[in-house]
């Protein structure tokens, strides 16, 4: 089991490696992955209002036959349709899901709702009513950030955001800002650099580092896993994902692995930084 967690603003500790539900499960029964996810040691399940998959995630959940204390499972916030409103959403994802609440809900994305004040207070009262226990944000700029923090009560405790090293550069900003505001960093994509852009100036690093690894750890070391080093290392929470078993106990591993140094960490930074690329949430690098 991955045991590291992450503390968060409001007291909560939040597990730092996740199981996610989207991208290559977006749309599709995910019910068989989450449980063999579970079954390899993920105790976070990452799913979305968007991927139209929470009820095979709560199917895949309960056939894990898991405890739900030794859970923790997040969801997002899709766009409300007209009349909707947060609680009834966040209620019909916990039927789907098959829980009385989820420990992390997140307001998917800022460009989705026309007043992200108004979006903030309705998300404040879920937490008040135990719907859910943490609140948070995703693909959450300062510009967005600042606009909820002028009338919070709650500071959101969490923003997942899309980052690997090919996005440090263009990241710096919203990292140093939720630094500043004790707001928690999530990753997704932290595999782009092997899965998405195999030929780029990271990967003879990332080759190094997990010789490197393998020949002090005595132990087989992957590319995958030293990106997620990487972030472990800048205590920035990993949500990935795959279709495989071994990768599965692969990334749970993780959990065994020392870190990277600081150096390693610096030259992985530096190669990233001499290019961008983004995948998702492309508006952010539009200034939307
Ligand atoms: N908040 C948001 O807006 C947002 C957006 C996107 C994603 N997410 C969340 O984050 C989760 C993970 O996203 P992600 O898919 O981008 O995660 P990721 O960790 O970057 O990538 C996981 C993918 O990498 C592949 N992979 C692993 N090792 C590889 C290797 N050595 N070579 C080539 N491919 C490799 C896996 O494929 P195999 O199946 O073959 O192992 C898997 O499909 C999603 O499921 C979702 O829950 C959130």
């Amino acid at each position: 089991m991955s045991s590291l967690r992450i503390a968060l603003n409001d007291g909560i500790q939040l597990p730092w490696l996740a199981f996610g539900s989207g991208t290559a499960l977006w749309q599709q029964d995910a019910a068989a992955q989450v449980e063999h996810a579970i079954r390899a040691g993920f105790v976070h399940i990452d799913t979305a209002q968007m991927y139209q998959n929470e009820d095979s995630v709560g199917r895949g959940i309960a056939r894990s036959g898991a405890l739900r204390g030794d859970l923790y499972v997040t969801t997002k916030l899709d766009r409300l349709l007209e009349g909707a409103n947060v609680h009834d959403s966040l209620v019909d994802s916990l039927r789907k899901l098959g829980l009385d609440y989820v420990d992390l809900f997140l307001v998917h994305m800022p460009v989705d709702h026309p007043s992200l004040k108004d979006t903030w207070a309705e998300m404040e009262q879920v937490k008040e009513e135990g719907l859910a226990k943490s609140i948070g944000v995703s693909n959450f700029q300062p510009r967005h950030l600042d606009v909820i923090l002028e009338s919070a009560k709650v500071v959101p405790a969490v923003n997942q955001i899309e980052y690997n090293p090919y996005l440090v550069k263009a990241s710096q900003p919203v990292l140093d800002y939720c630094k500043e505001h004790g707001i928690a960093v999530a990753a997704f994509g932290g595999l782009s650099p092997l899965s998405r852009f195999s030929d780029g100036p990271v990967n003879p690093i990332l080759k190094k580092v997990a010789a490197r690894l393998r020949k002090d750890a005595g132990k087989l070391v992957s590319e995958a896993q030293i990106l997620q080093l990487w972030l472990r290392k800048k205590n920035i929470v990993c949500i990935t994902t795959s279709s495989k078993k071994e990768r599965l106990a692969e990334y749970v591993a993780v959990g065994l692995l020392p870190d990277i140094t600081d150096a390693e960490e610096r030259e992985i930074d530096e190669a990233g930084s001499q290019v961008h690329h983004r995948v998702w949430a492309t508006w952010i690098d539009e200034g939307l």
